[in-house]
């Protein structure tokens, strides 16, 4: 049994059922055991690859994103760039290599202790922060891939009568999932969810609400803007929970601390929250969309000149993993969020402004 498991049994043993969001909060972030502090989840030899690690052109696209943005507005010198769960920090280093000196303010957000020791590798002069409240007050362009889903989420089941939570509670041996009434299944009970089937489950991130919510009014405040990447959907509903080791899915319940578990992001609801905050919001469009529209195939046409036969076709390959609609293109989706004061921002085919 992994340490993980361990404790959360014990706690469920004391305590009883935990809601899915507080098991996924030890399983990922226990200070001793958790997932995201002592693994090392990515690459080839981690649980799965991102999209920065599966072509440059990725993140060379997000550097012109910026450059395109704040050209129209800020000076360059007094921005920073915050790469929020950085990674092995290659998407940083591949927008760095397209602002070149224009910026020199380079920041990651992580709790991932040898994460963060290859993302001081990579750039030398970049600052480290573990919480949102530390990151210094100036304009900022902050960019989140694959970040939101690590949020623990919360799962609610329509019954006839009622919502219950689904938590989870010590079988005999194995966690099994339970349903109960909590107080947050309450607060459902008063909420038109009408056109809602009996038996069906809706998920609810609290904490990614609240996280869209404090970097919405840090952007009011100090301008600038975020970028974020994800998987998830925009319309409808349903139970997204999943864990994935060893580039495999498994069972969630089966071994806490050893694989990442994640949901898909509700965009609609995200999005509603950045609205809520008088900012402006830009998509949710498809990721493969948002690279075309911004030059990514431009970009692959010019690397590929440079290339020898082995590059170019790893090149093609990389991109057409990132754009192709069967692949990351769809089900990855990008939206941003500028500050009022800004000009509407490149790559989107819709915004919908707060204002
Ligand atoms: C799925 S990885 C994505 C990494 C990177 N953005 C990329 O595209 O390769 C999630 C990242 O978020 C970090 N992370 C997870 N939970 C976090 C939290 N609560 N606060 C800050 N960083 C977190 C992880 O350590 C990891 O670097």
């Amino acid at each position: 049994m992994t340490p993980v498991k361990r404790k959360i049994k014990d706690i469920i043993l004391h305590k009883g059922p935990l809601s899915i969001a507080d098991f996924m909060t030890v399983a990922l972030t226990d200070s001793e055991h958790g997932y995201y502090r002592k693994k090392m989840p990515l690459g080839s030899k981690g649980d799965f690859v991102t999209s920065p690690d599966i072509s440059q052109i990725f993140g060379e696209i997000i550097g012109i994103w910026i450059l395109a943005l704040f050209t129209k507005k800020e000076k360059f010198k007094e921005i920073q760039i915050v790469d929020l769960g950085g990674g092995r920090g290659t998407l940083l280093s591949d927008i760095k290599r397209v602002l070149g000196a224009k910026v020199t303010n380079y920041i990651f957000l992580d709790i991932n202790n040898k994460l963060i020791k290859i993302q001081k590798k990579n750039i030398k002069e970049s600052l480290h922060f573990r919480r949102l409240e530390d990151i210094p007050e100036k304009p900022t362009i902050f960019i989140g891939n694959e970040f939101l889903d690590t949020f623990p989420v919360n799962q609610f089941i329509k019954n006839k009568d009622c919502w219950r939570e689904i938590c989870i509670d010590n079988g005999d041996q194995e966690l099994i999932f339970c349903h109960k009434k909590t107080k947050l299944s309450k607060l459902l009970d008063s909420q038109k969810l009408i056109n809602i089937k009996i038996n069906a489950i809706i998920e609810i991130n609290f904490r990614s609400r609240n996280f869209i919510k404090k970097i919405s009014s840090f952007i009011k405040r100090n301008n600038g803007g975020a970028l974020f990447f994800d998987y998830g959907y925009t319309d409808g509903y349903g139970d997204t929970l999943q864990a994935i080791k060893g580039s495999e899915f498994v069972n969630p319940l089966n071994e806490p601390g050893l694989a990442d578990i994640t949901s898909h992001v509700d965009f609609r609801d995200i999005i509603t929250q950045a609205k809520d905050s008088m900012v402006d919001v830009w998509g949710p469009d498809t990721q493969g969309s948002f690279l075309i529209k911004m030059g990514a195939i431009e970009r692959l046409k010019s690397l590929e000149r440079m290339s020898d036969v082995k590059t170019k076709k790893e090149l093609r390959l990389g991109l057409s993993r990132l754009i192709d609609e069967d692949k990351m293109g769809k089900l990855f989706k990008v939206f941003a969020i500028t500050s009022n004061k800004f000009p509407s921002p490149e790559g989107f085919t819709c915004g919908t402004t707060s204002t």
